[in-house]
């Protein structure tokens, strides 16, 4: 009976998208806005699910109180009133994308938890822009 449990959380960070090996205009041209050299923020939207059997004792897949105080030391601590490309270590040779940014997330989530779990990210950037990482 594998139920899955979400956590909701939310951050606001800063970012830059950029190549270092393209020009100024290819960059600009694949980036966009997001490429501003100045940066810009926002406010970043994560779902953590976790997929596994309810405990027998306790009926919890997850102990959500865990999770949460989880999320909050691995990645809000870390990300929250952040910039990307400055403050955290994981970005500063990789391109601060939602892709990378779930990914980076799922990897720092997955070293604390029991891999009888299923882990999967969803991280919504904007309203419309979403991404899913449902680990490798
Ligand atoms: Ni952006």
């Amino acid at each position: 009976m594998r139920t899955a449990v979400i956590r909701k959380e939310h951050f606001n960070a800063a970012h830059r998208l950029h190549n270092s090996s393209w020009s100024d205009e290819k960059n600009h041209q694949v980036f966009g806005k997001c490429n501003n050299p100045n940066f810009h923020g926002h406010n970043y939207e994560l779902y953590v699910k976790l997929i596994g059997e309810p405990d027998r004792e306790t009926g919890y897949v997850y102990d959500m109180k865990k999770l949460s105080d989880l999320i909050r030391e691995e990645i809000i601590q870390k990300f929250d009133h952040k910039n990307f490309n400055r403050d955290v270590p994981e970005f500063q040779e990789l391109n601060p994308t939602a892709e990378n940014i779930a990914m980076v997330i799922w990897q720092k989530l997955r070293a604390r938890i029991d891999l009888k779990y299923d882990l999967k990210i969803t991280l919504y950037e904007t309203e419309r822009n979403i991404v899913e990482y449902p680990g490798a």
